[in-house]
């Protein structure tokens, strides 16, 4: 036997509200007048709806018209069904007012210590946004913008090779850390060479820190030698603390650090300068959330 199938192309949303009008009342003339119709379009309507369905929705006993079965099973889901539009309606309605929604970010580790900052005064301007805030490496991260799984994205170095748009954020040096008790924490002016001995604590082959040192120590003309590698800028505090090496971290890895446990070195040709950046792809219209957040955070009504 044919399968039976709603056919969509043939079935309009006018036919299902008019079919609905009729069912509710039980009276094309009542139906064909609460919605400003002829007697003859209502009924031509649910004759078409009839038609796609392949099943005849009403009875008619008398004078009176009763539903079928199939009758039934549709004004159910018909009501189900304009219930959903008006829940998606009123959906729209405040995403267009940007009071509901979700922002989706894919945030390099190094920027997890910033965009809570950022977050905070945009969530309390907007309260019913649900934030979705995935933390990764800068190479993880670059996965998650080709896989498109974010509205927005934050780094420090944005890939060169893709589509996006980068908007500047705010600056992110990155300092070489050591114990606070280093014997060279008070001097000035040090010479990287001077560190050469030191043991040094580094980012895994991935990590935009570690990207943006490599760079640096290119430039400079330098060789970066790590004796330790750690996925943690948390795990190397703690590390360079417990006093098994100096590190290059960005300088806001150390907003919460219990004073007295590490010490920015004042070394020649650092901080290394670096910037952090709103990156999305070009090609992609933005959310209406995602309109606001890139608003809020580029025009300064953020903390920077
Ligand atoms: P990281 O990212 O946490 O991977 O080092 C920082 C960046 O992309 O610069």
């Amino acid at each position: 036997m044919e399968r039976l199938r709603f056919h969509t192309r043939q079935t309009t949303f006018r036919q299902l509200e008019i079919f609905r009008e009729v069912a509710e009342r039980l009276s094309v003339t009542e139906a064909a007048h609460a919605l400003h119709l002829a007697q003859s379009s209502v009924s031509s309507q649910l004759g078409k709806l009839q038609q796609a369905l392949g099943l005849s929705l009403f009875e008619q006993i008398g004078k009176r018209l009763y539903l079928t079965d199939a009758g039934r099973e549709v004004l159910h889901s018909t009501r189900e069904l304009f219930d959903a539009l008006d829940r998606l309606e009123m959906r729209l309605g405040q995403l267009h007012g940007l009071t509901a929604g979700q922002l989706r970010l894919g945030v390099v580790t190094t920027a997890k210590y910033l965009v809570p900052r950022l977050l905070g005064p945009f969530c309390q301007a907007h309260p019913d946004v649900e934030v979705q805030f995935n933390v990764a490496n800068r190479s993880e991260v670059i996965r998650r913008l080709q896989d498109n799984l974010d509205d927005l994205y934050v780094f420090s170095q944005p890939p060169e090779h893709l589509d996006i748009q980068a908007t500047p954020l705010a600056d992110n040096p990155l300092v070489v850390i050591a114990p606070a008790r280093h014997p060279l924490a008070e001097r000035r002016n040090l010479r990287w060479e001077y560190l050469a001995d030191q043991r040094f604590i580094s980012r895994e082959a991935g990590s935009g820190t570690r990207r943006a040192i490599e760079e640096h120590f290119a430039r400079c003309g330098w060789t970066l030698k790590p004796h330790m590698t750690i996925e943690s800028n948390e795990a190397i505090k703690e590390s360079v603390a417990a006093g098994l090496g100096i590190a290059i971290l960005s300088r806001h890895t150390l907003v919460h650090t219990a004073p007295g446990n590490l010490v920015e070195l004042d070394v020649e040709q650092f901080p290394i300068p670096n910037r952090w950046y709103l990156v999305r792809w070009r090609s992609k219209p933005p959310s209406p959330v995602a309109q606001a957040f890139s608003r809020f955070v580029s025009s300064g009504a953020s903390l920077l």
